[in-house]
């Protein structure tokens, strides 16, 4: 479907989930602004774009910092007017491998404001606008760790299940306006983020994926791609299972 006119904001555009997402949105012709706080990583998946016949426009923000954040989607909606989509792909997993009495809090509070905080901040900043057109596609991508949590991996887990959980009460909120606001919980996605953690570790998880292999990056793009989407438009408040077979709930 060829879905120009609409504007979507992708949050982690430089690498992994984020950019497969972007790059799928920018085949359907959306106007998509990529956001990152690597801005040479961003730069560089922009003229890949180019390269591949796609356009994205980028914005160096760490979504930490909310004035950043409110300068971004201002700038965003001063150059387009509107935001139809917000795909949020920023997370980091801190400190993994560790068990709970070995969690340095610093490291829990690093990995808080980057899960959970900044979709709060991502979440309010891009609200007004949409609540003023009366549409509104809002997607996290959280992680099947929210749902179950993961041994060794308790800041992640923990602030996973926060970002479920703001997801499921943002979205009553405002269930009877066009926005609808949901989850994705992937399993293991061989990405950056994951080629970080200890083998070991990525071992605990893939061994639980009934399927007996991780996703792909085009399988998250398909599905990020139908969640915010306007014929996804009965959905709101949950978290897309994204496991190969995993949660079956
Ligand atoms: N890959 C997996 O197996 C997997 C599984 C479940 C959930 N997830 C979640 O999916 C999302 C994307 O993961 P990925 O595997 O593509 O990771 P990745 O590390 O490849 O990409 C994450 C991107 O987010 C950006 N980012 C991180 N903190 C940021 C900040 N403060 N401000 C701006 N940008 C920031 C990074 O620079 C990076 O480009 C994450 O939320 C992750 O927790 C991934």
């Amino acid at each position: 479907m060829n879905r120009s006119g609409e504007v979507a904001i992708v949050v982690g555009a430089a690498r992994g989930i984020g950019r497969a997402a972007a790059e799928r949105l920018a085949g359907r012709q959306v106007s998509v602004v990529g956001i990152d706080r690597l801005a040479d990583e961003l730069a560089a998946v922009a003229d890949a774009f180019v390269a591949a016949g796609r356009h994205m426009e980028t914005k160096t923000v760490d979504v930490t910092d909310g004035a950043a954040v409110a300068a971004a989607i201002a700038a965003v909606l001063a150059a387009h007017g509107r935001i139809d989509v917000l795909v949020n792909c920023a997370g980091v997993t801190g400190t993994t491998g560790i068990k709970t009495h070995e969690v340095d809090p610093d490291d829990f509070d690093r990995v808080y404001r980057i899960n959970l905080k900044a979709a709060l901040l991502l979440t309010q900043a891009v609200l007004p606008s949409m609540l003023a057109r009366n549409y509104g596609r809002i997607l996290h991508v959280a992680s099947i760790a929210g749902k179950e949590g993961n041994a060794g991996m308790l800041a992640y887990s923990a602030t996973k299940a926060g970002l479920i959980g703001l997801v499921k009460s943002a979205a009553k909120d405002y269930a009877e306006t066009g926005i609808t606001i949901n989850a994705l919980a992937p399993a293991v996605i061989r990405t950056d983020l994951v080629a970080a953690m200890p083998e070991q570790q990525v071992r605990y998880m893939t061994d639980r994926i009934p399927m007996k292999r991780t996703g792909t990056l085009a399988e998250a793009a398909a599905m990020i791609d139908w969640i915010v989407s306007p014929e996804c438009s009965f959905t709101t408040g949950f978290a897309f299972d994204m496991s190969g077979g995993r949660a079956t709930y």
